[in-house]
């Protein structure tokens, strides 16, 4: 696909309408982790110096198309203000009046940010009559937001197609980054799949085994698959429903030469409580009531072996409960040695996904990855090989 980039425009003096995506945490009003906001600043800095209006269009939770005071975007206006260094002004209305008159106040360089688009119903809705009132505060449509580019909204998609449209830098930036972990990797490529549900990875899964050599499966899901071949899990989380399912993926890797690697051993306790006594185990040597916590040191060095004869890794999900140590050492260990693989050039390594990120970040190793996406669920779609509404819009 091949997009247009703000390098192509014409920026001095006109309206530059920008998705961006500040759905950030935000603990009682206050923004808890700011790497998104952080991810906004490259685009909104290149436009400003070129003498662009900067218009900010995001959408905060999920209002359900009502005005709901307590998903603002207004408590985002200060520590967004800081991470740029610059003034940012706001309109309590992304349509109509208030934005109108708040974008006519604007000089060239200045930043505004106009109020949640999903207050309004005709942004899931994908409205064009919405849209339309949207892009008549706007020259030109930069979507700078790939995290919300599985959403077919007015802001993501209808706007697209109505005023000539760009790709932001962090849009860019993180098209290129998967492209070079799963369009067009250097091979081999090696996958971590983790988390606790095969039922909501069950499309990834499938896609993965065709497109990668290796793909590990780890976390609680890893459980439905040593269930399936007929191991013991004792009183583990496991879908036991989906037995035949993981037999079916297992196959399915099988006919495409992609390597599965399951846990061979496994760290298991009776209960999940922070500090809880913990016990190594072979894969299938589970009391009955012991749960399946996290990676046996085994299966981690095995896996890191794995990055070690691979020159691309995808990883999209934990290996154990790593909010609660001991449980976290599996995943810790594995993403330390990704990490440094990475830093010292030998590997590609890309992540993404909710608790991915979050799991990085307490291994403290997220800034030695070659890329870390923003995005949670258009990631894992990306990955199951969806094409994306908002990306598929900007495509010329
Ligand atoms: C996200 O937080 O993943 C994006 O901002 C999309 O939000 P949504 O899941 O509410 O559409």
């Amino acid at each position: 696909m091949t997009f247009r980039t703000l390098d192509d425009a014409d920026l001095q003096g006109r309206r530059a309408l920008v998705r961006v995506d500040l759905n950030v945490p935000m603990e009682d009003g206050r923004v808890t982790d700011d790497t998104r906001l952080r991810a906004a600043v490259p685009t909104i800095d290149k436009l400003r110096k070129a003498g662009a209006k900067v218009v900010l269009l995001a959408h905060f939770d999920r209002p359900k198309g009502k005005v709901v005071p307590s998903m603002s975007l207004r408590p985002v206006v200060e520590p967004l203000s800081k991470v740029l260094g610059a003034p940012v002004a706001f309109a309590d209305d992304c349509i109509g009046q208030k934005a109108r008159e708040a974008v006519k106040a604007m000089k060239p360089g200045e930043i505004l940010l106009l109020e949640n688009v999903r207050f309004h119903a005709g942004e899931e809705a994908n409205d064009r009559q919405f849209a339309d009132a949207l892009a008549a505060n706007g020259d030109l449509y930069v979507n700078d937001a790939f995290s919300a580019a599985h959403r077919a909204h007015a802001s993501t998609e209808a706007l697209a197609h109505l005023l000539p449209a760009y790709a932001g830098e962090q849009m860019r930036l993180e098209l290129n980054a998967l492209d070079a972990a799963l369009g067009h990797p250097e091979r081999p490529v090696l996958g971590i799949v983790g988390g606790s549900k095969v039922s909501t990875k069950l499309d990834l899964l499938t896609h993965l085994v065709t497109k990668l050599d290796k793909l590990a499966i780890g976390g609680g899901m890893a459980n439905t698959f040593l269930f399936a071949q007929g191991h013991d899990v004792g009183a583990s989380y496991c879908e036991k429903e989906l037995a035949d399912t993981a037999r079916d993926i297992i196959r399915l890797a099988g006919q495409n030469n992609c390597k599965l690697f399951l846990p061979i051993d496994i760290v298991v306790a009776e209960k999940l409580a922070p500090g809880a006594p913990a016990r190594i185990r072979e894969v299938g040597h589970v009391d009955e009531e012991e749960r399946i916590l996290d990676a046996g040191p085994a299966t981690v060095e095995r896996l890191c072996r794995a990055m070690d004869n691979s020159r691309t890794l995808i990883w999209n999900g934990p290996l154990g409960v790593f909010e609660m140590p001991p449980f976290d050492k599996g995943t810790v260990a594995a993403a330390r040695h990704a990490a440094a693989l990475a830093k010292a050039g030998k590997l590609v390594a890309v992540a993404g996904g909710g608790d991915t990120v979050a799991a990085l970040n307490a291994a403290h190793v997220a800034g030695d990855f070659t890329f870390v996406s923003t995005a949670g669920g258009a990631f894992l779609e990306w990955m199951e090989g969806k094409a994306l509404p908002g990306v598929a819009a900007l495509a010329q």
